[in-house]
């Protein structure tokens, strides 16, 4: 698309209109102002917006032809703080900014009224709309007006808008997806998990980091139904709602396989899971001696199986977080620099999906709580990739069968 849309949504910032009065600027986010009025706004999340912020930027550096106005959609806006940093911060172009309540109208439009039209020809900076978001991401798709970057920030599942947004989307473009169905992903709704994104879900004993696959798995599957598959640039589980995000590139074509959806299988006797591709639905089972009994085995899914994160690009990331003076500073408690670290490590090709809690190694190996940072160290030191998971805090990801990790535990407490 060689510029922005120009078609008027339903309801749109009209400059004949009464001006807005100049927003109250309230609130503060890595230095940009805004009022969030009567919207729903959580500070808590600044972090989850400082993660998109980041990843855009790059991806409108990164871009085959960085000279195309970069066009960002938010389709769930809010207050607009999205749609007012993309512009402010990432360098967008364009921003389509659209919630559904027209309520929040004034809110949006006192925000977003800082950035004027851009001389000469006054191109507009940003168009304020009130429609459901699966009706404004079809109706640009069949404009063919295409974004690079669109953000869908909704309440509970959103496996709903996925295929529209995916539409919407520029090839090569981001989707930034958000759920706040707990219930889901703890394996409460086995149902609700099913027809939202096509996984079946337990309880097992990382339901948080199952709560970021089933979205990245359900995002896989509309995107291959589409003929395209995904990458998952980063995934962010915040304990706050608590909320589950994954940022997706859409690539061209389907993939070679399905090497990264599949199946988790979980032991409650021995506490070791596995995963299972589709070729070994017939094999699941666990090596354990305890096998005989049936009720032990947990499975789960399909639902991604592959890395939740692409090394490079939060590497990336965070280089950029640095220079901007983001890394090191705290915003709700999130210091990027330890976040995105994390997320540097647990990217590591060789870990499997999960993580095992220190409190269930400490129980099997019958001895007090291993120190976290010791275990990872002592793992490393037997071969094994080991790391902190980002989102269960006394936990370590690793390809070390449990096992090894209660030796390891019981050495650690010098009980061997
Ligand atoms: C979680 S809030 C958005 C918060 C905002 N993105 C932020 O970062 O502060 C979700 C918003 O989606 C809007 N909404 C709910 N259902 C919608 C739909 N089907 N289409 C468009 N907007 C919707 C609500 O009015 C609400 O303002
Ligand atoms: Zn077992």
């Amino acid at each position: 698309m060689a510029s922005a849309p120009a078609a008027a949504p339903a309801v749109t910032f009209q400059p004949g209109r009464r001006a807005p009065l100049p927003p109250r600027c309230t609130h503060s986010e890595r230095g940009v102002s805004f009022d969030p009025g009567s919207a729903f706004y959580r500070s808590d999340s600044a972090p989850g917006r400082d993660l998109a912020v980041l990843a855009a930027t790059l991806h409108r550096r990164r871009r085959p032809d960085p000279s195309a106005p970069f066009l960002c959609l938010d389709a769930m806006c809010g207050s607009g703080v999205r749609a007012l940093r993309y512009l402010a911060q990432a360098g967008a172009d364009f921003v389509w900014a659209n919630d559904a309540s027209d309520a929040l109208h004034p809110v949006i439009v006192g925000n977003l009224s800082r950035f004027e039209p851009v001389p000469p020809e006054g191109q507009r900076r940003w168009v304020v709309s009130h429609l459901d978001a699966t009706r404004l991401l079809a109706e640009r798709y069949l404009r063919r007006e295409y974004f690079d970057v669109i953000d869908v920030d909704s309440f509970g599942s959103e496996a709903e808008y996925i295929r529209a947004a995916f539409l919407a989307l520029k090839i090569g473009g981001l989707l930034y997806l958000t759920s706040t169905d707990w219930r889901s992903a703890r394996g409460y709704g086995g149902k609700c998990s099913l027809s939202s994104y096509g996984a079946y879900v337990l309880p097992v004993p990382y339901p948080n980091e199952i709560g970021l696959r089933m979205l990245l798995g359900g995002a896989a599957r509309e995107a291959a139904m589409l003929g395209f598959h995904i990458k998952p640039v980063f995934s962010y589980y915040a304990y706050h709602g608590p909320i589950f995000r994954a940022m997706v590139q859409l690539c061209h074509g389907k993939e070679d396989g399905i090497s990264n959806y599949g199946f988790i299988c979980h032991c409650k006797s021995c506490g070791q899971s596995q995963t299972f591709g589709f070729d070994e639905l017939g094999q699941i089972s666990c090596g354990c001696a305890n096998r005989t009994d049936a009720t032990s085995i947990t499975v789960v899914g399909p639902l991604w199986t592959g890395p939740l994160h692409d090394r490079s690009s939060i590497t990336e990331m965070l280089n950029l977080a640095v220079e901007w003076g983001w890394a090191h500073t705290s915003e709700n408690g999130v210091t990027l620099e330890k976040l995105l670290g994390t997320m540097i490590e647990e990217s590591d090709p060789r870990l499997p999906p999960g993580y095992i809690r220190l409190d269930e190694i400490a129980s099997r190996a019958k001895v007090n709580s291993p120190p976290l940072g010791t275990l990872i160290h002592s793992l490393q030191k037997e071969g094994y990739a080991a790391c902190r998971s980002h989102i269960g805090a006394n936990a370590v990801k690793t390809n070390s069968p449990i096992s090894s990790c209660i030796v390891v535990a019981r050495e650690i407490r010098n009980l061997r």
